[in-house]
């Protein structure tokens, strides 16, 4: 008998159905041009923007991005205040044009940690944006996959439920969406950095030395065209994999 097939698994597909970026070297990128930190971490809005836009224009369905780690607190508390202030700033400003253009927003993270003034604009970004259908935008905002496996299992426990790994992923804070098939992460490190700890079991991940504000529609074009290149095989071998049906159609979002 064939084992059981996990509908987290997308199948062998040209475009992904899901994208994370890990969106690193904002720093770098000023202090390379005598600015400061913030400088680059606005230009990185910036680019969020472009590579928002080249989603929709691809029919890529759902974007994940890391804005703010569970670790970014550590860093100098004028760079965590501009870092909170440029993400208010950002959503009044970009979202009446991502409602605009179909996109609906979610900020996968832990709300305990953050002012009520960051939550209340988090709050009316998802409320603003909850009909639209056309890209799913999640920035993950005091975000840490330790975090998460943490807060989804305590949450099963206090309701008596059976942890299991579905019962686990439907707990997560991107339990709306199906795995990452594609991992992005920008500015030359090669490492996740507490991202999407379990949703990124079978990802595809693509490194880059580009600085987190030069990524455009170019480079996610180069990421995306590696992506079509890799075979993912899913624990099989390559032969079953060529004979294989497609599995479970994820298209990575999981409610519309
Ligand atoms: C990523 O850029 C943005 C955040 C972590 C908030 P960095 O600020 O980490 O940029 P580098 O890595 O120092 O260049
Ligand atoms: C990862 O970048 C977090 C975000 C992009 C939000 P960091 O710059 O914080 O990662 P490390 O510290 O280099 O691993
Ligand atoms: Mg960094």
């Amino acid at each position: 008998m064939a084992p059981p097939v996990s509908p987290h698994l997308a199948p062998p597909a040209a475009l992904p159905g899901h994208v994370a970026i890990v969106m690193d070297g904002n720093g770098r990128w000023a202090q390379k041009r005598w600015l400061p930190r913030v400088a680059g971490h606005k230009q990185g809005v910036e680019a969020l923007r472009q590579v928002v836009k080249a989603c929709i224009e691809r029919g890529v369905p759902v974007l994940s991005v890391f804005a703010f780690s569970s670790e970014n607190w550590n860093r100098p508390v004028e760079e965590v205040s501009s870092l909170m202030d440029l993400l208010v700033m950002a959503l009044s400003r970009e979202v009446p044009s991502l409602e605009k253009n179909g996109v609906r927003l979610y900020f996968p993270g832990d709300r305990s940690g953050l002012s009520a003034r960051v939550v209340k604009g988090l709050e009316a970004a998802e409320r603003d944006t909850a009909h639209n259908r056309t890209l799913v935008l999640n920035v993950c905002f005091n975000y840490g996959g330790r975090w998460d496996i943490a807060q989804a299992a305590r949450r099963l426990a206090q309701q008596g439920a059976e942890i299991t790994e579905e019962s686990l992923s439907g707990a997560m804070a991107l339990a709306h969406v199906g795995d990452p098939d594609l991992l992005i992460r920008t500015g030359g490190e090669l490492r996740i950095s507490n991202f999407l700890l379990w949703q990124s079991a079978y990802t595809e991940l693509v490194f880059t030395d580009c600085l987190w504000p030069d990524f455009d529609a170019a480079e996610l074009d180069r990421a995306l065209a590696e992506f079509a290149n890799r075979e993912r095989r899913f624990g099989q071998t390559a032969e079953q994999r060529a004979e294989a049906e497609p599995l479970v159609v994820t298209a990575g979002q999981r409610h519309a």
